[in-house]
């Protein structure tokens, strides 16, 4: 099994480096159009392999895309990050150009990868790479969703005091500050509702640090997040390459499910060896719909910029 990552950045990197130290695959390619960057970080993993025990090959890559052939799955990270105060929206005109031509140029060597997409602003950049691409729907996920209910698991986590893996929580709709929708009435504790646990405005406001969840860290680092993206990245990664069917709220391209059609959105999907297998229902109620519906207008209209640039 081999996997390609796009982009040596931060969160490139860590997807790289997460993916090795759980020996997922045989081999992972990092590619950057920065010379020499993917080429360094590449050995400085490798030289952690004799002191962490892994036998994953890592090596890195100038731009040469013939080095990707035949990668099983493709992470695109390239692109812009956000630096503080800056939406992920923002990235739009720079980031789709970008996340266009790379997914042209992997297909190239590996007609028949999976992709899996972390460029912001993420619902659009799947969307993007989904229609550029035309490759069958179930091969582009989007990251977002399990990197931010990984986020409300810790929020939740650090509010009751537990384990955050022990926690059942999932966050839907888009991958932003105020199109994420972090389902607290179905989040659990073991079998227990963390409704039963925490009062509404601790939840509430666990809901609210979620959405902003990455913003924080901006704020605080001056650029945007790695590790939590990384390690989301490679659970995702994981569940394709192991076939594992867990579901991972993912961004997929969706046909009427979630009361949406001709939009990639964030919902419960079956991640397996032909990429997003299935939507699950977790059947919304009125209010959760509605915030749905809301968080799909705000990443349409995102959407409708691509048709204004020239790609
Ligand atoms: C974040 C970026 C990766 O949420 O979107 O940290």
């Amino acid at each position: 099994m081999k996997v390609t990552v796009v982009g040596a950045g931060a969160v490139g990197a860590t997807v790289a480096d997460n993916i090795a130290r759980k020996e997922i695959c045989h081999e992972v390619v990092l590619l950057d159009i920065k010379e020499g960057v993917a080429e360094g970080k590449s050995m400085d993993m490798m030289q952690t392999a004799a002191l962490l025990g892994f036998d994953t090959k890592i090596s890195g890559s100038t731009n040469d895309y013939a080095k990707t052939a035949n990668s099983d799955v493709v992470v695109i990270t390239s692109g812009l990050p956000r630096k503080p105060g800056m939406t992920r929206e923002e990235l739009i005109g720079v980031n789709a150009g970008i996340v266009k031509g790379v997914a042209e140029n992997i297909l190239k060597y590996s007609p028949n990868t999976i992709f899996v997409i972390i460029s912001n602003p993420m619902d659009t950049m799947t969307y993007l790479a989904l229609k550029s691409t035309g490759i069958a729907k179930n091969r582009i996920i989007g990251m977002g969703g399990a990197l931010d209910s990984s986020r409300f698991r810790y929020y939740l986590a650090q509010a009751l005091g537990c384990s955050p893996s022990q926690l059942n929580a999932d966050v839907i709709g888009g991958h932003g500050d105020t199109t994420m929708i972090p389902l607290t009435r179905l989040a659990t504790l073991g079998s227990t509702p963390v409704t039963q646990l925490l009062d509404a405005e601790t939840l509430q406001k666990v809901a609210a640090d979620t959405m902003v969840g990455g913003a924080t860290l901006t704020k605080l680092i001056g650029t945007s997040a790695w590790y939590a993206p990384g390690a989301a990245g490679m659970e995702i990664v994981e569940s394709i390459l192991r076939d594992e069917k867990k579901v991972i709220t993912s961004c997929v391209y969706l046909e009427g499910e979630y009361g949406q059609t001709d939009i990639c959105l964030g919902v419960p999907v079956v991640i397996g060896k032909n990429g997003w297998e299935k939507i699950i229902d977790y059947k919304l109620n009125e209010e959760e719909q509605a915030a749905f519906n809301k968080s799909a207008d705000a990443v349409r209209a995102m959407n409708d910029v691509l048709k204004t640039l020239s790609l």
